[in-house]
């Protein structure tokens, strides 16, 4: 794929943030939010920029990355785009020095870049596939977090949210390198919320269920994948404005005591196994 001039896509970006204190959740705070191109990263995008949030959004694929941005410059909001390959240590760093460069501050990183793949039992899988989803999955979130937390220590503070997945949470036959990527984003996420919780850094995870984007669409094999819709309890799909709504709380002050966990947005599938109810009695 031909790679864009990896320099921040100005758009019609005012970094201006003066006068904005009043106007939303997250009024006068600078997001960087990765894999903001397609699916929960832009719904989220979309959602932090309509809260008032000045909006770094980065992906690997600028088609996508643009679309995000003129969304939400036709909202009346803020937001650049960057391409970034969030496996790649030096691109990572690059992101997050364009994001100061171009918003004066970084308040709010969510690592959110993910990609999933094709179902094969264990013996069967390629170590390259390993790789890539540890690659992309789970060092992305260490790499985002490594260049980002200097900056908020320095700033006085910050927010870290990274999407894991119920995957990382319950086994699936078939997933099982997806699944563990998304297990390494739940314990990392817990280690570095201990590391900076006397820092005013607060850093957080999601574990999404089965949600509706591409990448669901993208990954799944119709005719050879798990049963994901009747694994969750509420018996339907999630939107990707579902996990948005989550991650404004996480990255806003109503979640100001809360650091360290893993929010679960699953329709209630890990909950248990809703195959039996007792007869109405009497
Ligand atoms: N959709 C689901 O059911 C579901 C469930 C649980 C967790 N998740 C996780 O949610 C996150 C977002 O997924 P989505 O469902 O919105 O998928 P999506 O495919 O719609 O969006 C993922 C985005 O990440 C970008 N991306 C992929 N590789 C990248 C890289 N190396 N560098 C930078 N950007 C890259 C893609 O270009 C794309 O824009 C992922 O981490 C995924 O694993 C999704």
């Amino acid at each position: 794929m031909a790679r864009a001039v990896n320099r921040p896509y100005m758009g019609k970006v005012h970094v201006s943030l003066e006068g904005k204190e009043n106007m939303g959740k997250l009024a006068g705070k600078v997001a960087l939010i990765t894999g903001a191109g397609s699916g929960i990263g832009r719904a989220t995008a979309i959602l932090f920029a309509r809260e008032g949030a000045a909006v770094m959004v980065a992906d690997l694929v600028p088609e996508g990355g643009y679309e995000t941005v003129k969304q939400i410059e036709d909202a009346g909001g803020q937001a650049t785009f960057f391409q970034v390959d969030v496996s790649k240590s030096s691109e990572v760093e690059r992101m997050v020095k364009s994001v100061v460069n171009v918003f004066g501050r970084l308040d709010i990183l969510y690592n959110n870049a993910g990609v999933q793949g094709g179902y094969a039992m264990t013996a069967d899988m390629a170590e390259e596939h390993w790789d890539k989803m540890f690659a992309i999955n789970s060092k992305s979130v260490f790499l985002g977090s490594k260049y980002a937390i200097p900056v908020m220590l320095e700033q006085g503070g910050g927010i870290i949210i990274s999407t894991a997945s119920v995957a990382g949470m319950i086994g699936t036959p078939g997933v099982a390198a997806y699944g563990a990527s998304k297990a390494a984003i739940i314990q990392l996420t817990k280690a570095m919320a201990l590391e900076y919780a006397d820092s005013n850094i607060r850093i957080n995870c999601v574990c999404p269920g089965t949600i509706v984007t591409p990448l669901m669409a993208a990954s799944s094999d119709p005719d050879n994948r798990p049963p994901f819709r009747q694994a969750q309890a509420m018996k339907r799909l999630g939107q990707p404005e579902e996990v948005a709504k989550v991650a404004l709380y996480l990255a806003s002050d109503d979640s100001s005591f809360v650091t360290g966990t893993a929010a679960v947005i699953d329709g209630g599938w890990t909950a248990g196994i809703p195959k039996w109810k007792p007869e109405k009695q009497g």
